[in-house]
């Protein structure tokens, strides 16, 4: 392969957190006059909420190919983005294909791209919770697997990939897109009182108690009615010491629907629609404490130093605890209270900026595939 051919790059995006990995990326790789973008979303989402906002605000160049999967089964979403893919491969002549994060559109595209000698690249390699259970931990391991190059964020996954056999000349530790793009956006979002507005919650929320916030998708903690109902509980019990926004995942408010556990969460818990990237960014930065489940939630109060409780058993970014603001509570509900008021009191712990979480991840990921395709 040429030089030229290896800085033609196919960038993969499908769902809601590789939108803001990408975004970063498109505008380093448009700096770098060698190298040649397609865009191709695969349509794992495709709700206006969960796509086309973050596009917009984020200045993502349209996609040049969609895909169109839309929602299924694990197999079926991750067999029909596959099978969707190779043509396209196919079609366009491609030096690399880049893939973020660990979602089903990631290890679907690397691995079309492995099986045709296209090489790998993988930003965000080397978390692991170690959670078979998790459908991310099973895309995250064999999607590094397949890489050429592996991006990573934290200092540990350099230790994880290794344990896996990953050659260390290949891994390179350059710090957090997802953090390029919070730091880049900051100073774009609104104020927490503009999205008070806009949601007409004005007069719940901006007391001077303050509010949280809370996030909750995992099918582990939203698809067993139980648990679920057992999380809502807690949920509804903190709201009375402080109120909580939650801005609830399609798949969470379905599940919630179907099991009529509205009624529990009481007047002081409000659910909103999935939220735009700016208005999220705006609440977060004003919350008190967030109550999460996601993976991104967590990096992203370390990086604003609010404190975080995950309500999950591991995590796959310990570096938001050892430096961040981040505390893993899992779901009892008793170890969820006492951190939840003991934060309340003290504030939570301080935190500090993990190592290169400092806006330039994505310049420095551009300026080594140029290297990296120059020296073969
Ligand atoms: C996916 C990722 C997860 C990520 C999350 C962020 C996988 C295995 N999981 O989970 O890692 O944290 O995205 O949101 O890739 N739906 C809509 N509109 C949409 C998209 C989804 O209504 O635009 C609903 C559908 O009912 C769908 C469900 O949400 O069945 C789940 O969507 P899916 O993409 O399968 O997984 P997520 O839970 O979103």
């Amino acid at each position: 392969m040429t030089l030229t051919d290896s800085l033609k790059i196919v960038c993969v995006v499908g769902a809601r957190p590789n939108f803001m990995k990408i975004a970063p990326l498109m505008r380093a790789f448009s700096r770098e006059p060698g190298i040649k973008t397609t865009l191709v979303h695969t349509g794992q989402h495709y709700d206006e909420a969960m796509k086309a906002s973050f596009f917009e605000q984020l200045d993502i160049p349209q996609p040049d190919v969609d895909l169109e999967v839309g929602s299924a089964s694990h197999a079926v979403q991750t067999a029909e983005i596959m099978k969707r893919f190779e043509p396209e491969m196919e079609r366009l002549s491609t030096g690399a294909v880049l893939v973020v994060g660990d979602v089903n559109s990631t290890i679907a595209c690397a691995l079309v791209a492995a099986k045709r000698g296209v090489p790998v690249i993988h930003v965000e390699a080397g978390l692991r919770s170690y959670d078979r259970g998790m459908p991310e931990e099973i895309n995250r391991v064999l999607t590094d697997q397949l890489s050429d190059l592996l991006f990573t964020t934290e200092r540990d996954a350099q230790q994880n990939l290794e344990r896996e056999g990953i050659d260390a000349a290949r891994i390179r530790f350059v710090g957090n897109v997802m953090i390029d793009t919070l730091l880049h956006n900051r100073k774009r979002c609104p104020e927490p009182g503009q999205v008070f507005a806009a949601f007409s919650v004005t007069e719940r929320f901006s007391g001077s108690r303050g509010y949280g916030m809370l996030t909750l998708h995992r099918p582990s903690n939203v698809d067993d009615p139980q648990v679920l109902r057992s999380l809502l509980e807690t949920i509804g019990d903190l709201s009375r010491s402080l109120p909580l926004l939650f801005p609830a995942h399609p798949r969470t408010r379905a599940r919630i629907e179907a099991a009529g556990l509205g009624r529990i969460l009481g007047e002081d818990v409000v659910l909103l629609p999935p939220l735009a990237y700016l208005d999220m960014l705006a609440l977060m930065s004003g919350a008190r404490v967030l109550l999460t489940d996601s993976g991104g939630i967590q990096e992203e109060t370390t990086a604003l130093g609010v404190p975080c409780i995950t309500l999950r058993e591991n995590t796959e970014r310990p570096i938001t605890v050892t430096a961040g603001t981040n505390s893993i509570v899992g779901t009892d509900p008793t170890l969820i209270r006492e951190l939840f008021h003991e934060i309340l009191t003290t504030g939570g712990k301080a935190g500090q900026m993990p190592e290169l979480w400092d806006g330039r991840a994505a310049e420095r990921i551009a300026a080594d595939i140029v290297r990296w395709a120059t020296d073969g």
